[in-house]
């Protein structure tokens, strides 16, 4: 599956859940999960986000974020239209060390 990683935290910018044909993401209240049992592979989501979060799971950069999208993705709501993104996600984007702050 597809792994939504670190950059995507306070970034949120959604523009993944637009072109995801089987509707596998889910909403965190600043990050967004793939459901690894739902997502097809297609790669089309990989392109569109902006902050360059998503990468397949045999990459490298997924490996410490496997884990968390399977477990937010069994407990997060579905999402399946771009909703409105952080005010300030452009100034978080490519922030480094954002992981401790991942809202659960
Ligand atoms: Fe959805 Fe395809 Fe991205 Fe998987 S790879 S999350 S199926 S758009
Ligand atoms: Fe996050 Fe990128 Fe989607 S920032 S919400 S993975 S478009």
């Amino acid at each position: 599956s597809y792994v939504v990683t670190e950059n995507c935290i306070k970034c949120k910018f959604m523009d993944c859940v637009e072109v995801c044909p089987v509707d596998c993401f889910y909403a965190g209240e600043n990050f967004l999960v793939i459901n690894p049992d739902e997502c097809i592979d297609c790669g089309v989501c990989e392109p569109e986000c902006p902050a360059e979060a998503i990468f397949p799971d045999s990459d490298n950069r997924s490996t410490p974020w496997i884990e968390i999208n399977a477990k937010f993705s069994a407990q997060w709501p579905n999402i399946t239209r771009k909703g409105e993104q952080p005010a300030d996600a452009e100034e978080w984007k490519d922030k480094p060390n954002k992981a401790e702050l991942l809202s659960e």
